[in-house]
């Protein structure tokens, strides 16, 4: 990572390990170059709607980790292909950026799909919704057990599993399906294949946290931009507030410190995961509003503020493009990313492509970080 201070002087470092970067010393950081990072859990959704969030994207990320919750669900490796296409021809022709498709798992696939998608090339991941556990996840697993032989498959070709880690227990408190899911399901699962990767998704939990830190290398977690900057309180804040409403939900205070302790604690087990996922406004602000948050608009700049409260800019670069490269076995992305330390004004909506708009994740603020010189010429709104 380099590193700039007031008077343009420019300090390099290795990997981040720099006097200026550490410790809350940041008064005369001004700007600050990372490895070009990537999204390790992101919704692109699809047709106009994809069309009009992909440049906020690609304007930061060089890779994506595309999940497939479309309607119908990215469930073979034809399908993955397709909607690949669909991607590359949404793209800005000067847009250098690489979607990682991911299939997803339902009672019926066969493990040859897992196989057929690995042989292809472009599926990264298999991504595990229980059924009905949040978004689009209705043709989800209903049963672990059921899916073992797709588990078995995936394990053989080293494709991770991606779990959205909550029970659907409806007996189980909103609040307490995630520490739950991890006790009923993925201990087990975890302990019993050891050969799996597995990537506990948009972790929002303290409990979360010390099983992914101490289970083996094999387990990692994506933490999103929004559970390390809003507690649950946001969603009741002065009234209900539908954009801060996503899944797994926001959690109290304490999950939110031990989120931040993890990304920003330098483990390679923790890595960047937007989990950005727009919905038309009218459809979170109605009597039944949809779960997720769109923060792709404004992602990198809110890592880069939680990094800097936490005194641990020179970590930066690590979970945003050094840990998840790691964990799937891909190469660092050769470019860079300049961040500088001027206000960014967030805007109030942005369109979505069709007649309405999107609220994205801290509409109408100002952050204190901005992306200076995006690497592929585009600027954000393009
Ligand atoms: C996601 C969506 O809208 O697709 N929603 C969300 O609240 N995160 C689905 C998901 O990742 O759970
Ligand atoms: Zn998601």
């Amino acid at each position: 990572m380099t590193t700039g201070k007031t008077g343009g002087t420019t300090g390099d470092t290795t990997n981040g390990a720099t006097g200026d970067a550490t410790g809350g010393a940041t008064g005369n950081l001004r700007t600050l170059t990372i490895t070009r990072p990537d999204d390790w859990h992101l919704h692109l959704r699809d047709g106009d709607l994809m069309a009009a969030v992909l440049p906020w994207t690609t304007r930061c990320f060089a890779r994506a980790v595309v999940m497939p919750n479309l309607r119908p669900p990215v469930t073979t490796a034809a399908a993955a292909a397709a909607y690949y296409e669909r991607i590359l021809d949404a793209l800005h022709p000067d847009v250098d950026f690489t979607p990682l498709m991911t299939l997803y798992l339902t009672d019926t696939m066969k493990p040859a799909e897992i196989e057929r998608a690995k042989a292809q090339g472009l599926v990264v991941a298999a991504k595990l919704y229980p059924a009905g556990a949040t978004t689009n996840a209705d043709a989800g697993v209903t049963d672990l057990a059921r899916a073992r032989p797709l588990l078995e498959a995936l394990a053989a070709c080293g494709m991770p599993l991606l779990v959205h880690g909550e029970v659907t227990d409806p007996a189980v408190d909103v609040f307490d399906r995630e520490a739950v899911f991890i006790e009923r399901h993925l201990r087990p699962l975890v302990e019993s294949m050891p050969d799996l990767k597995v990537v506990l998704e948009h972790v929002t939990t303290r409990q979360a946290v010390a099983f992914v830190e101490q289970g083996p290398p094999t387990l990692a977690a994506t933490i999103t931009a929004h559970h390390l900057l809003l507690n649950r309180g946001a969603m009741f804040q002065g009234g209900l507030n539908p954009h801060f409403y996503c899944l797994p939900v926001l959690k109290r205070e304490e999950h939110r410190l031990a989120l931040v302790a993890a990304a920003t604690g330098g483990s390679p087990k923790f890595f960047l995961g937007t989990d950005s996922a727009p919905h038309p406004r009218a459809a979170k602000e109605a009597a039944c509003g949809c779960a997720g948050i769109f923060s792709a608009p404004v992602a990198i700049e809110a890592y880069a503020a939680v990094f800097e409260q936490a005194g641990a800019l020179d970590r930066l670069e690590g979970f945003c493009g050094r840990h998840g490269p790691l964990f799937y076995g891909l190469p660092f992305n050769r470019g860079t990313l300049t961040l500088e330390r001027r206000a960014c004004s967030v805007p109030s909506t942005v369109p979505d492509g069709a007649a309405g708009d999107l609220v994205p994740l801290a509409a109408g603020s100002s952050l204190r970080w901005s992306v200076v010189a995006p690497p592929a010429g585009l600027i954000r709104g393009d």
